[in-house]
């Protein structure tokens, strides 16, 4: 029996905290429903109090996408748990995500309170979100540099209050993955009510530590991943969604399972890059462009010989039409021939070891060698293609 994972997206949210991705509601619906055919769990459509667009956003996501929770954040503030309730009034399954700091960092420096009144104002917070929605998460802001023991306190306080989620953020993405994975097991461990809510992690990616720590999070006990489509988000961004499906796809022997349709990934992060302006890096994991490229001699020799050798993911698994070889001065002969066959052109044994000279001249006067760069070299033997 495999333990399902909720898949918590907040592209619409964390995601759109990136300077100059700002969406449209229009564009935040375009996105919205692609993440509820991609099977998203929950979807945290905005920060209702921030703006009036941001607020009719979140109002019109609740009205239109019916098969998905929909998420408002809102500080642990009244009037930002009373608009994020407001917009979320036509919502089939809404959610309201609440919280404060809890780190001494964030106590003392940001809130100037006391921790007495963190735990305090928790419990306000929750309790007066449950008056509007039965879903409730709580969010301990920079949970990662809090100490477990306070930590654990207020999430048990939260959980009193009603809290059916509580978020474990490590909002400045500075924990090791041990390090995480132990605060995770801390709390289940100590929290004498854990039982009664879903764990959930939320990781950010500053040390490019994100994926790990929310993996290992889930292995100490979390039930939900935060992350955004190409992890995108403030900074260094946060989780990534596509890596953390794919990890738990791949090492299946783990026994976690998402609702993803892993085929909809490539299309989804391609409409994401589009709309939000944002390049995708080419060597990012799973969606980059060349996730599935192969361009040195010894890995295509291996990847024609059999795709295995060097591909741990089928490329059709992730909505990729198939891998490609490139070739550069690095290829050998056996790429070049493949391509060639590709193109239907099929060279006799000296033919072919000609072509390879010209083609390695080439290749080192320019990046990529193109399937125009091929036909031109081997022009003079076009009689005796196929
Ligand atoms: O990173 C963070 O702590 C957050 C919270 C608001 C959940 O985004
Ligand atoms: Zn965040």
């Amino acid at each position: 029996m495999q333990n399902r994972i909720q898949i918590f997206d907040t592209t619409l949210r964390d995601g759109e905290q990136v300077p100059g991705c700002g969406l449209s509601k229009k564009e935040k619906l375009h996105i919205g429903t692609a993440l509820q055919s991609l099977g998203v769990d929950v979807i945290e459509a905005g920060f209702p109090v921030s703006s009036p667009g941001d607020f009719e956003s979140v109002k019109l996501l609740s009205a239109e996408l019916r098969d998905v929770s929909i998420c408002a954040l809102s500080r642990a503030v009244k009037k930002d748990i009373e608009c994020a309730a407001e917009a979320l009034k036509g919502a089939a399954k809404p959610r309201i995500h609440t919280g404060l700091g809890t780190s001494d960092q964030h106590v003392f420096t940001k809130l100037k309170i006391s921790k007495k009144q963190v735990i305090e104002r928790a419990i306000e917070a929750v309790s007066y979100a449950r008056n509007f929605v039965d879903d409730v998460e709580f969010y301990a802001e920079d949970a990662g540099r809090t100490s477990n023991e306070f930590l654990a306190q207020v999430v048990e306080a939260a959980i009193k209050a009603g809290a059916t989620v509580v978020n474990i953020p490590d909002t400045t993405g500075y924990c090791l993955p041990q390090e995480y994975g132990k605060k995770i097991k801390f709390l289940v461990d100590n929290v004498s009510n854990i039982d009664k809510a879903i764990i959930s992690t939320h990781c950010h990616n500053d040390l490019g530590l994100a994926t790990a720590n929310s993996i290992e999070a889930v292995i100490n006990g979390a039930r939900q991943i935060e992350c955004t489509i190409n992890g995108i988000g403030e900074r260094a961004g946060n989780t990534a969604l596509e890596e953390v499906v794919m990890i738990l796809r791949k090492h299946h022997w783990l026994n976690y399972d998402t609702g993803i349709k892993s085929e909809k990934l490539f299309p989804m992060s391609k409409m994401v890059s589009e709309t939000m302006n944002m390049a995708v890096q080419p060597n990012k994991a799973i969606v980059g462009a060349n996730a599935f490229s192969h361009s040195s001699g010894i890995h295509q020799d291996g990847v024609i010989k059999n795709k295995e050798n060097y591909e741990i993911i089928d490329p059709y698994e992730v909505g990729v039409n198939k891998s490609s070889i490139i070739l550069t001065a690095r290829s050998g002969r056996a790429a070049l021939n493949f391509r060639l066959g590709e193109l239907d052109i099929f060279l006799g044994k000296e033919e072919l070891e000609d072509t390879y000279k010209k083609f390695l001249e080439l290749a080192d006067s320019i990046k990529v060698v193109e399937d125009n760069d091929l036909q031109y070299l081997v022009k003079e033997y076009a009689t005796v293609s196929k």
